[in-house]
Order: C-alpha cells, then sequence, then structure tokens
C-alpha cells in the first residue's frame, strides 16, 4: 500500500507520519518512511537544487518531477515490492498545488509529466492534513526552520490550500481530508481509522 501525506506549510506532515509510522509497525507491518522532495541520495540532491533558489516555473516542476522518478525508482517501488507500506511525505499532489496553483505553471504539463513520468503508481490512500495558511504558517515560523516556499504570499498558500480541496473533492476515493487544527493525538487516531 502506498500513502501519501499532503498539506500546506506547518500542517503537521512530518510529526503526523512518524506517528503513523509507529502506529503501523506496532500492528507488525513493513514500513518504508520517505519524503519529497527527496528520499533517495539523488532525488535530495535535487531538492537541494529546488530549496536553494527560484526557477521558472516550468523547470521547477520539471526537476519535481526528476526528483520524483529518481525517487520512485530507487525507493518507492522497490519497497512496495518488498511489500513493505509506504508512507510519504508529500507526492505529486503538492506539484499540483504548489506548481500549478500556487506559481502558475500549466495544469496541463502536470498532468502530462504525470503520466509520462509515474508509470501508473498512485497512492492509495492519502491524508489532506488542512487548515488555514495563517495558522500553518504562524506554526512554521515558530518551528524555525523557514524554506523559500514558506516565503510565498498569503494568497499563493491560500491557492494552494484551495487547490488541495479541489484535489480532494475530485478524488473523494483516495482523499481523507483531516482537520489539522485538532490535537497531534485526534490528527493520527482520524488517520487511523479511515485506513
Ligand atoms: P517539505 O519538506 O514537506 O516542507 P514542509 O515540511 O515545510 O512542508 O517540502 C519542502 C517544500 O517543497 C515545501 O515548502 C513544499 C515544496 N514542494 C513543492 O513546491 N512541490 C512539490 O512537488 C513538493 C513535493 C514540495
Amino acid at each position: 500500500m502506498f500513502i501519501t501525506l499532503e498539506g500546506g506549510e506547518g500542517a503537521g506532515k512530518s510529526t503526523q507520519i512518524r506517528r503513523l509510522a509507529a502506529a503501523l509497525c506496532g500492528q507488525g507491518r513493513a514500513v518504508f518512511l520517505t519524503r519529497e522532495p527527496g528520499g533517495s541520495a539523488g532525488a535530495e540532491a535535487v531538492r537541494g537544487v529546488l530549496l536553494s533558489r527560484g526557477w521558472e516555473q516550468g523547470a521547477e516542476m520539471l526537476l519535481h518531477f526528476a526528483a520524483r522518478r529518481e525517487h520512485m525508482a530507487r525507493a518507492i517501488r522497490p519497497a512496495l515490492a518488498a511489500g513493505a507500506v509506504v508512507l510519504s511525505d508529500r507526492f505529486a499532489d503538492s506539484t499540483l498545488a504548489y506548481q500549478v496553483a500556487g506559481q502558475g505553471a500549466p495544469r496541463a504539463m502536470w498532468q502530462g509529466l504525470c503520466d509520462l513520468v509515474l508509470d501508473g503508481v498512485w497512492p492509495d490512500r492519502t491524508f489532506l492534513l488542512d487548515l488555514p495558511p495563517e495558522a500553518g504558517l504562524a506554526r512554521a515560523a515558530r518551528r524555525g526552520d523557514t524554506n523559500r516556499y514558506e516565503a510565498l504570499d498569503l494568497d499563493v498558500h491560500r491557492r494552494i490550500r484551495s487547490a488541495f480541496l479541489a484535489q480532494a473533492a475530485a478524488e473523494p476515493g483516495r482523499f481523507r481530508v483531516i482537520d489539522a487544527t485538532q490535537t497531534p493525538q485526534a490528527v493520527t487516531a482520524a488517520m487511523l481509522a479511515a485506513l
């Protein structure tokens, strides 16, 4: 099973993915925990390139998909083939939200790259940790490790949130929208109940 966590800045994905992994390990399942951009040596190198400076929107999307292809070939596919539950902190929905809705890259380019690059591998379940961008950005600022995406205008973050919610509405079978303003315990419980 391939499970992804999605959401805007400060939604608590990193904390929640670790809690979910611990719960699934406790049930005796083999779990492979990973993240994007990154998750394999080459993809982590591309992450550094992506976060270090700004890019033309289409070029930025291509870099995210280059990292994703590498991540899938070297990490996700082998883990799925070995029977692990793969948990990824972000995946292709983030590119739709950030690069298309947030930064104005063409949606057709995203769709075309999903078709060309992913070889039909797609998450079985996606948890959208949803909260207002004001709240998420405040959490991220308190955490202190801000990146260049967090510095984008509030309007951009609002478009990112709307795009995630629209994607969830378009694919209700795959998505579960979780209220990320709840306590960490309640968020984990909601994800486990939905699995
Ligand atoms: P991440 O490590 O999840 O950051 P955070 O924990 O702060 O949410 O991801 C790094 C940044 O990369 C994040 O700000 C969102 C951005 N991103 C995209 O713009 N497009 C993508 O396809 C992905 C996977 C991430």
